[in-house]
């Protein structure tokens, strides 16, 4: 017999307006276990925990607390249970600093009067627990989206619960900071906390899960080991199994743009042989980014890999418009590209996918078309107006084609689950047609069969002579999906490997070529690199 759970979801439902988008699921979390929650993008993962943490209510079922009914009407009542959150969206305040987000709602007062000191100190505490070295004074705004995490995990290890629900919590993650965490989970198991799991990445399920509740279309589908093996748990999520998890077809090196006439040909190839770069980028400086060169060839895949903070999601910024850079040139098809000025980049073909899609990737209120059409404005505009027909018809159709999970293309982008609303973001540039495509850990959060649908857009897009500059760390999705690696360190590009020839091995020694041996510095090393803010 197991031990009495000590949180149940007892066949609880749960409709928003007239759909239905959790039927009938029962799910036991036990002490000192960690219970996994494994679905596609929008299977209701975090509809379900939501329902734990206060966020919604079941319109049918209940919960019980050591197995008695509670009511979770709100978050506070939730943390009061000592029932503690990671949402998978940040809920952290980016005016406040690091100190302020972690003790919010429960700040120290003495005498009334704020007590800094204390607060500071629990923070560090916190921090020290994830062995994260962060200043906690930064405001939360300045830090990148791993960091960010970082500072929410922290925040709900410091409220000490009996429940922990770790949404997604490693999405953002690089390897070291993953081990860090499930050290910390390890702990909390012997503690015989109770916990609650989500993630994509089905490794971690057999590295920290006990058992794993599979749903699909809000549906309970299984209950089963943490130890079944990945085909199998793939196959009870999907319904069907996936046999190729990367299907990159390479070496498509395709000369110029057929016929496209807006796609920018001025140097329209004369020779065939080796095309002319579509993105090339020659002595650019920046913030945190020191002598980049690169060119990325129609039809090529270009991954960009390195650790938290080695200056990637900076650089593909500077290409997309969105950040400044001191010096140097971008050329899009042998075109000089204006620099800092998002919309000559969109207008010369170029997406960029940023790494944060909440804050600068979508526009929340609006609907899914409207966020879909965003960067089509152009070619959906009728005498100046915005044809919401034409731009509602080219949506529908990338819906379709990524199966973008929701009930109505009308529908505002915020109510859809985390994975949809990248699939989206990826959908914009795809509907638009960019030919350079910028991908800021492109498939974070989203689920084994979605990727492999991103996946074969990516190659449809290099097929018809575009191609992909993607940063990522997800090391099998590198090895896999590129052409070609280009490894960047500290603000430089340290080296480059044909992806044929690379290995994980190979790519991480390049990672840290440039990065002081002192194994306590990376993350203070990274303080200079514009995309995690200032530490100092
Ligand atoms: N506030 C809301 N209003 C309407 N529909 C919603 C709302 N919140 C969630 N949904 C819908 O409920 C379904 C389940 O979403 P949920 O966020 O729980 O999925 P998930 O399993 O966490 O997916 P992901 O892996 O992408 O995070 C989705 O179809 C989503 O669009
Ligand atoms: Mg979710």
């Amino acid at each position: 017999m197991s031990p009495q759970p000590v949180l149940t979801l007892d066949s609880v439902s749960k409709s928003f307006g007239r759909i239905e988008v959790i039927h009938d699921v029962t799910v036991d979390v036990y002490p000192g276990e960690v219970t996994v929650l494994l679905g596609e993008n929008g299977a209701g993962k975090s509809t379900l925990i939501k329902m734990i943490a206060g966020v919604h209510q079941p319109t049918s079922g209940r919960i019980l607390l050591d197995g008695e009914p509670v009511s979770i009407t709100d978050t506070k009542t939730s943390e009061s249970l000592g029932i503690a959150t990671i949402h998978q969206e940040l809920n952290l305040v980016p005016s406040m600093t690091v100190a302020e987000n972690i003790t919010l709602g429960r700040t120290p007062r003495r005498f009334g009067v704020i007590n800094r000191a204390e607060m500071r100190r629990i923070a560090r505490d916190a921090l020290a627990q994830i062995g994260l070295d962060l200043d906690v004074d930064t405001h939360v705004g300045e830090l990148g989206i791993a960091r960010q995490q970082l500072v929410e995990i922290a925040k709900a290890l410091s409220l000490d619960a009996r429940i922990l629900i770790l949404d997604e919590p490693t999405a953002a993650l690089t390897t070291s900071e993953i081990e860090a965490l499930f050290d910390v989970v390890r702990d909390l198991k012997a503690k015989n906390v109770g916990m609650v799991f989500i993630s994509h990445h089905l490794d971690e399920i057999a590295a920290i899960g006990d058992r794993v509740n599979v749903l699909r279309d809000g549906g309970f589908v299984a209950q089963v080991p943490a130890t079944t093996d990945e085909d199998e748990l793939i196959r009870l999520m999907v319904g069907r199994s996936i046999d190729k998890q990367f299907p990159r077809e390479p070496g498509v090196t395709v000369q110029n743009t057929p016929g496209d006439g807006d796609a920018a040909a001025p140097g329209s190839t004369a020779g065939s042989g080796a095309a002319q770069p579509l993105l090339e980028v020659k002595g650019l400086n920046a913030d945190g980014l020191r002598g980049i060169d690169l060119s990325v060839r129609p039809g090529e895949v270009v991954a960009l890999a390195g650790l938290m903070g080695a200056g990637r999601t900076e650089l593909l910024r500077c290409l997309a418009g969105a950040d400044h850079y001191a010096s140097g040139e971008v050329r899009v098809n042998g075109r000089k590209l204006k620099p800092y000025d998002v919309a000559a980049a969109t207008r010369a073909g170029v997406g960029h996918v940023p790494e944060d899609r909440k804050t600068q990737g979508l526009v929340l209120d609006a609907s899914v078309a409207e966020n879909i059409g965003y960067a089509t404005m152009g070619a959906t505009s009728r005498f100046g107006l915005v044809d919401r027909r034409g731009q509602k018809a080219r949506a529908e159709k990338i819906a379709e084609r990524l199966r973008i999970r929701m009930d109505s293309i009308e529908q505002p982008i915020r109510s859809l689950s985390g994975g949809n609303q990248q699939k989206a973001v990826f959908g914009r540039w795809f509907s638009a047609g960019s030919k350079v495509l910028l991908l800021d850990e492109p498939t974070r959060g989203v689920d084994v069969g979605a990727k492999v649908e991103i996946y074969e857009l990516i190659n449809e897009i290099t097929a018809g002579g575009g191609c992909v500059l993607m940063a990522s760390s997800d090391l099998p999705e590198v090895l896999g999906m590129s052409d070609r690696v280009l490894v960047m360190s500290q603000g430089t590009i340290a080296g480059e490997l044909p992806t044929a020839e690379a290995t994980q091995d190979s790519i991480m020694q390049l990672a840290v070529s440039n990065v002081h041996r002192d194994e306590e510095e990376p993350h203070a090393a990274s303080a200079d690199t514009g995309d995690e803010g200032a530490t100092a």
